[in-house]
């Protein structure tokens, strides 16, 4: 059997959390990236012997749009899907219950729901270093126990935390731009998942495409791309008092 591994994870934490929950799975793995904006998802077609598991940041309490759609052009037609939604110890609000309708909708049949904490990919001070070793050892047991009832294992949409309709999320004010030391390299434009940075004018930004994952930041191979130092720290403050309590991954399952 092989494990379709479907991620969206601009900035590599979905990505260290979901590679957690499988550390023990003995499958080949068939990796679909959803940060590829160019290619055609709707080649992604599984059948009822698949089992497949997505993972996705939470932005602002709800899947980002982009992952969202790449989702929906997927066909499931009756595949067993793991549901992992990764967030950076503020809150998840409706994300897993908006992956779940968006895979449910797409014909995929979810299994379970994990969620998972990971360094907030804006605001680094909060949930440093997470995924931690006491978050390992958890998501590895979660790996654990979802592999060996894998046959068994069901979710429910109402064992689903989240609402509908969902937590409205218009972005987030925080668009990176180049400074001098943008070399022009164009590593930043060919990476970024929604197309927000133009090839033939790598240091600039369209901020109305611009989703602030923060991919842009973390590869730029010169530190030019950053986010204006003001918007960040008042970003911070409001935040702060939400983040600060360490919160927990949790395994959603229903036999
Ligand atoms: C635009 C944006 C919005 C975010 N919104 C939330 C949020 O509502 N709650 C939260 O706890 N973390 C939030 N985060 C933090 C991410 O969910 C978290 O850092 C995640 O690990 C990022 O995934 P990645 O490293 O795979 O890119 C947000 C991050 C971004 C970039």
């Amino acid at each position: 059997m092989k494990l379709n591994y479907i991620v969206f994870s601009p900035t590599g934490g979905t990505k260290r959390a979901a590679d957690l929950f499988l550390k023990n799975w003995k499958e080949e793995q068939n990796v679909i990236d959803l940060t590829e904006r160019r290619r055609d998802f709707s080649g992604a077609v599984f059948s009822a012997d698949d089992i497949c598991l997505a993972a996705v940041p939470s932005y602002g309490g709800r899947v980002p749009e982009a992952a969202v759609r790449r989702l929906a052009a997927m066909k499931g037609n009756g595949a067993r899907v793991i549901l992992m939604v990764v967030y950076g110890n503020r809150a998840y609000e409706d994300t897993m219950l908006e992956l779940y309708d968006t895979l449910a909708e797409a014909g995929f049949v979810p299994a379970a729901g994990v969620a998972a904490v990971a360094e907030h990919s804006i605001m680094r001070q909060f949930a440093s270093g997470r995924p931690d070793q006491a978050d390992e050892k958890e998501l590895e047991e979660y790996g654990i126990i979802v592999r060996e009832k894998l046959e068994e294992c069901r979710l429910d949409r109402t064992d689903v935390p989240g609402n509908k309709p969902y937590r409205s999320f218009g972005g987030v004010p925080m668009k990176p731009e180049a400074g001098k030391s943008c070399s022009k390299c164009g590593v930043c434009a060919v990476s970024c998942p929604v197309g927000a940075i133009p090839e033939n004018e790598p240091n600039k930004t369209d901020k109305k495409i611009c989703i602030s994952c923060m991919r842009c930041v973390g590869i730029c191979p010169n530190r030019a791309r950053k986010v204006n130092k003001l918007v960040l720290t008042m970003g911070a403050k409001t935040l702060k008092k939400a983040c600060s309590t360490r919160k927990k991954n949790e395994l959603h399952i229903s036999e």
